[in-house]
């Protein structure tokens, strides 16, 4: 979208309604009989209009009498906390220490700047204060809200709840459709379209990450919008661990989204004079359907939510299915050079560099390089990988400990656990405790040592099982671990990215458990799945891409047939596939004929030169995955376009008929690159591009069009 004007915030005291103007849309909340409304999220209104606006309580059936039963604010409050008659999914809900339940707010205060507002709200008995923030950017749509809880009283702690970044609440319109993803291990992100139920909707992590099972965003439109038409709201949550987004369709048809950090039943003691901030939960309103929702987020992810959006991410080599736990410097050393031949920026060692035996049983925690893989430490590898003109990267998971391992025999106390109870191994393995500081201390000191002595430039951050029995005896208040161990997470990640500016970090959970805005705002690009077959890959990359950009999207080429599925795909489709996001090469090289490898030394050649488009440009979804016959991705910036054609199936022997293109000027004219073919804007867009797919399963193509400035 272009900007219509600029962002600002407003207050128009006549009607006490608060504006946020952002390019191309505006939001309204107003104090009307003591209450904070929302009026208005949707297309940009002037000032005057957006004062004119009228509030209208839901009223439902009407007849004498029978006003008793329904909450009439449900659905459209600004913020809906728990106390007095309500009945719908509070936002905030506590108990204070003489057992009254619910909350009595009134507005106290407001300040205002030109891209923040804050408004403060007061119980009217019990000492608490709520701050309500709201944030605008200049160049982005999205706006971005959090809550303050401060307890003001000085000798009772109040115990809360529930507390959520936001409630966002939807304009009327005659039916709701909820867009999000869900998945597990090996099938992260895979886009779901569903018409709102009538009553609740939860999606949630009870698991201490982010999870495969669900991601925090929800997009709801009113069941007609399509990729390029239509009015899409979109609700995301910046937290890394576990959360809740419960999205209500009340009885009166109005739809909102409360969303937060934590799950159901865990509580935090707020002491007196303490203050408890929420995550940010981002929320954005577009008319031009689904593909310009993604298009605004992944514009709004570069420019406000990644540390480095300016910087093409590099081709990476990462050993884990070449090698799994079988590794040591000759084989490492051997990959490299293969890696590098083929264009390779950055190797990465994966597991195993640390551990006493070949599998996952030991040696977590440690962090010692084991001298019977790599005699002389690491150097030797690093020396050799850098006198290749590659980074050197390694893995690592910090959060992480075997209880075969030093740390864990000096340290029982440092793990999630509860008095009495078992402490259930996942993949052999118990979850260090990263809310305690001596725990934060050792590892990032650890971290450090590593960086430092192996003049690494890139860590891939894993964390390979979720939260079990997660409890910390003895702490005043347990269940705040579930939000300290993830600001601890984040706090060791941004001081070792104070400490080392040039070092980049990957968030990797097995595959994609950890992707949300707030770990990437601290790491640079994220592991989308450990499933690397490229046909699942496309619908993975799908739903990773519809509000996270393809240029954190790191995607390995491997071995055929596929270490997950078994399927076999021609060493061309299986680039194309992983030249959607961030290439990588993560297959056996040793064992890759010099066919394959010419073949892939030149897809890797073609990456490089049309990376700035696929990692920075915009992209259109031409055809889904599921589309009938044919996938096709289309990335362009103000000059260059790319397209990306994928048919897994062939038909009847049907052919392909031209591809029509979007969001090309209309008159500009393209040269395919590699075959000198000219074309105009109106032919792409209005007949489409002609493609050449080869015969047979799993056959893809690449066409780079390059903008021919005219005389
Ligand atoms: C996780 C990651 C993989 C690999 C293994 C190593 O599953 O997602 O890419 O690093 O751990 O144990």
């Amino acid at each position: 979208m272009t900007a219509l004007r600029p962002t600002g915030t407003g207050f128009d005291p006549d009607t006490a309604t608060w504006f946020l103007h952002t390019p191309n849309t505006t939001y309204a909340l107003r104090l009307t009989d003591g209450r904070l409304a929302h009026v208005y999220w949707g297309a940009a209104l002037t000032d005057a209009e957006a004062a004119a606006l009228p509030v209208r309580a839901e009223s439902g059936a009407r007849q004498r009498g029978s006003t008793s039963f329904e909450a009439r604010y449900d659905g459209t409050e600004e913020y809906a906390w728990d106390g007095g008659v309500r009945y719908g999914v509070p936002s905030l809900q506590v108990r204070f220490a003489d057992g009254a339940r619910g909350l009595d707010l009134e507005p106290v205060g407001d300040e205002i700047t030109v891209d923040r507002l804050t408004i403060r709200l007061r119980d009217r008995h019990y000492p608490v204060e709520v701050a309500l923030r709201y944030r605008l950017r200049p160049d982005s749509d999205v706006l971005e809200r959090s809550v303050s809880l401060t307890n003001l009283g000085d000798a009772e702690p109040i115990e809360v709840l529930r507390f959520d970044a936001a409630s966002w609440a939807l304009p009327h319109r005659d039916d709701y459709r909820l867009s999000h993803v869900t998945g597990m291990w090996g099938a992260e992100t895979r886009l779901r379209r569903e018409v709102a139920a009538a009553g609740e909707t939860v999606f949630t992590s009870r698991r201490g990450i982010t999870s495969h099972h669900a991601n925090p965003w929800v997009m709801a439109d009113d069941g007609t919008a399509g990729e390029e038409h239509g009015e899409v709201w979109s609700v995301a949550l910046a937290w890394s661990g576990s959360w809740r987004m419960t999205v209500q369709r009340t009885p009166l048809e109005r739809l909102s989204v409360s969303t937060g950090f934590g799950h159901d039943g865990i509580s935090w003691r707020l002491a007196p004079g303490e203050r408890l901030d929420s995550p940010v939960s981002a929320g954005m309103f577009t008319p031009g359907g689904f593909g310009a929702a993604s298009r605004a987020w992944h514009a709004h992810v570069r420019r406000h939510v990644l540390p480095h959006p300016e910087e093409i991410r590099p081709v990476l080599y990462n050993s884990w299915e070449a090698t799994f736990f079988d590794i040591d410097v000759a084989r490492q050393s051997a990959l490299a050079t293969r890696a590098a031949e083929l264009g390779a920026e950055l190797f990465v060692v994966d597991d195993g560099w640390f551990r006493p035996y070949q599998d996952d049983r030991a040696g977590l925690g440690d962090w010692r390089v084991n001298p019977d893989l790599f005699p002389d430490g690491f150097a030797p590898l690093a020396e050799h990988v850098r006198s290749l003109g590659m980074g050197f990267g390694i893995w690592v998971e910090p959060e992480m400990v075997n209880p075969d391992s030093d740390l864990y025999r000096s340290h029982p106390d440092w793990v999630l656990h509860q008095p009495h109870r078992a402490r259930t191994e996942l993949r052999n393995q118990l979850v260090l405790n990263f809310g305690r500081d001596d725990v934060r201390a050792w590892a990032g000191a650890w971290l450090h040592g590593l960086v430092r002595d192996t003049g690494a430039v890139f860590l891939k951050w894993d964390m390979n099982r979720t939260f079990s029995e997660a409890g910390q005896p003895g702490a005043a208040d347990p269940d705040r671990l579930w939000i300290e161990h993830t600001r601890g997470v984040h706090l060791v990640m941004d001081r070792l990215r104070a400490a080392w500016p040039d070092l980049r970090i990957e968030s990797c959970s097995g595959g994609g458990g950890r992707l949300d805005l707030a770990i990437l705002a601290r790491t640079d690009q994220v592991w989308a799945s450990d499933n690397t077959d490229a046909a699942d890959r496309l619908r993975i990359q799908d739903g990773f891409t519809r509000l996270y950009p393809p240029g954190v999207l790191e995607a390995w080429v491997t071995d055929s047939p596929n270490t997950v599925t078994g399927r076999r795909t021609p060493l061309a489709f299986r680039f194309h596939v992983a030249m959607t996001g961030v290439l990588g090469l993560g297959g056996d090289l040793a064992a890759w004929s010099d066919d394959e490898r010419c073949e892939a030394a030149s897809l890797v050649a073609l990456y490089k030169r049309i990376r700035p488009l696929v990692q920075q440009g915009r992209l259109y979804r031409l055809r889904p995955p599921d589309a009938d016959g044919l996938c096709a991705l289309q990335f362009a910036d103000d000059d260059d376009v790319v397209v990306f054609a994928f048919r897994e199936t062939p038909r009847m022997g049907f052919g392909v008929p031209p591809l029509p293109l979007a969001g090309l000027p209309r008159s500009a004219r393209y040269r395919d690159t590699s075959t000198g073919a000219e074309y105009d804007a109106g032919v792409l867009t209005h007949h489409g591009l002609p493609l050449d797919l080869p015969r047979g399963e799993y056959a893809s193509t690449v066409v780079h069009l390059e903008r021919r400035r005219r005389p």
